[in-house]
């Protein structure tokens, strides 16, 4: 379970990073909206590293500071496909700790419960974005993704 858990932790912790990253070099017409949006992402990331990295301690764990690796781009439509892919990987993740908690531990479970909500929330946000031909438009090839 605290394996898991930290699973989730260093998902976190690459969200707050990559989201951080968009936010501070997201570029053109949009970065209004879009700077906006990728900084309450990042925040929403480290609130629930605070959550769980906190459980974790409290189940007599030691919470990780490690971090994935964080997908670079200067592309927003990137940006975007990243974003749905990291938000579609964290309802994965807090699925896959609430099928072990389930029957055990029910405080745990509505914890991740309320977190799940909120990963669901971004799935559907930045898919209804991506559904934007001008998003779409911004499309520069795939070239721009750096990993780092
Ligand atoms: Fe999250």
């Amino acid at each position: 379970m605290i394996d898991k858990l930290n699973e989730i932790l260093k998902h976190e912790w690459t969200g707050v990073a990559q989201y951080s990253q968009a936010a501070f070099v997201v570029t053109g017409l949009w970065r209004e909206v879009y700077n906006e949006i990728f900084l309450e992402s990042a925040k929403e990331s480290f609130g629930h590293a605070r959550t769980i990295g906190q459980k974790i301690a409290a189940l007599g764990g030691v919470p990780t500071i490690e971090r994935n690796q964080v997908k670079q781009t200067d592309d927003l439509y990137e940006m975007l496909q990243n974003a749905l892919e990291f938000e579609s990987k964290a309802v994965q993740l807090y699925q896959e700790v609430l099928s072990m908690a389930d029957g055990k531990n029910r405080p745990l479970v509505v914890l991740l419960e309320e977190i799940l909500l909120e990963e669901q929330d971004g799935v559907d946000q930045f898919t209804m974005i991506l559904k934007d031909p001008a998003v779409a438009a911004q499309a520069k090839g795939g070239s721009a993704t750096k990993a780092g």
